[in-house]
């Protein structure tokens, strides 16, 4: 039998990345942040992005990312480093390159994959699909408080129109745009805590007796 995937999609500051670890956290599930793959490139090598793709030495270890062997994390989560993975992410020698990097990381017992395409494209027979979407507004609220309380410097105006062009771009774009798949379940987190979202989730897990060492 493969090792099962859960898929989690869905625009920018929708909660994905905080929902996706913690229900890996309670099925004891490897995570994939698909975003920091596109990041990671716009950081290290934009100028030739399918080269840098290939040969860059990255490594997951403990909620924290490294390129050759420099904890980067923080530099990642800049939003100016999210508009040049947009921008970068357009192109398709790249997607198709980072595709194998991406399925390098269904490991037992699991996996929770979240990014745009991970239900659509990159693990199309994941036993769970998930699409969260929020409001506009709320989404710009939440990056917000997020770059504040690592701080980085921020402002809400800016990045409300940031996160529109950034969505905009991800979904009008021709290869794998930003779209629910069609078997993916919707949930909407505008009004939702996170313990909630994780909760709905869970339950759908339980449903398809995914069960994993903690749900
Ligand atoms: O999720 P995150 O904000 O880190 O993603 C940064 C950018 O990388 C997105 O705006 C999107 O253009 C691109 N991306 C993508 N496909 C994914 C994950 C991210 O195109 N699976």
């Amino acid at each position: 039998m493969s090792v099962p995937v859960i898929a989690i999609d869905g625009p920018s500051a929708s909660g994905k990345g905080a929902v996706a670890h913690l229900v890996a956290d309670a099925l004891g599930f490897h995570c994939l942040e698909s975003g920091a793959l596109y990041r990671l490139v716009a950081l290290a090598g934009p100028q030739d992005p399918e080269r840098t793709a290939k040969d860059m030495d990255v490594a997951f270890r403990d909620r924290r990312i490294f390129l050759s062997g420099q904890d980067v994390t923080d530099k990642l989560r800049a939003e100016e480093v999210g508009v040049k993975a947009s921008a970068i992410a357009q192109r398709p020698g790249l997607r198709q390159t980072l595709l194998h990097r991406q399925r390098a990381f269904r490991q037992p017992p699991g996996l929770v994959a979240e990014g745009r395409d991970m239900g659509s494209v990159v693990f199309p027979d994941a036993v769970l699909k998930v699409f969260l979407t929020a409001a506009a507004e709320v989404r710009a609220q939440r990056r917000y408080k997020q770059l504040i309380d690592k701080g980085i410097d921020a402002n809400l105006h800016a990045l409300s129109r940031d996160l529109e062009q950034r969505d905009a771009r991800d979904a009008a774009r021709k290869v794998a745009p930003l779209a629910p798949a069609p078997d993916a379940l919707l949930l909407d987190t505008s009004e939702k805590t996170l313990d909630e979202v994780v909760g709905v989730i869970l339950g759908w897990c339980r449903e398809r007796e995914l069960g994993g060492r903690r749900a």
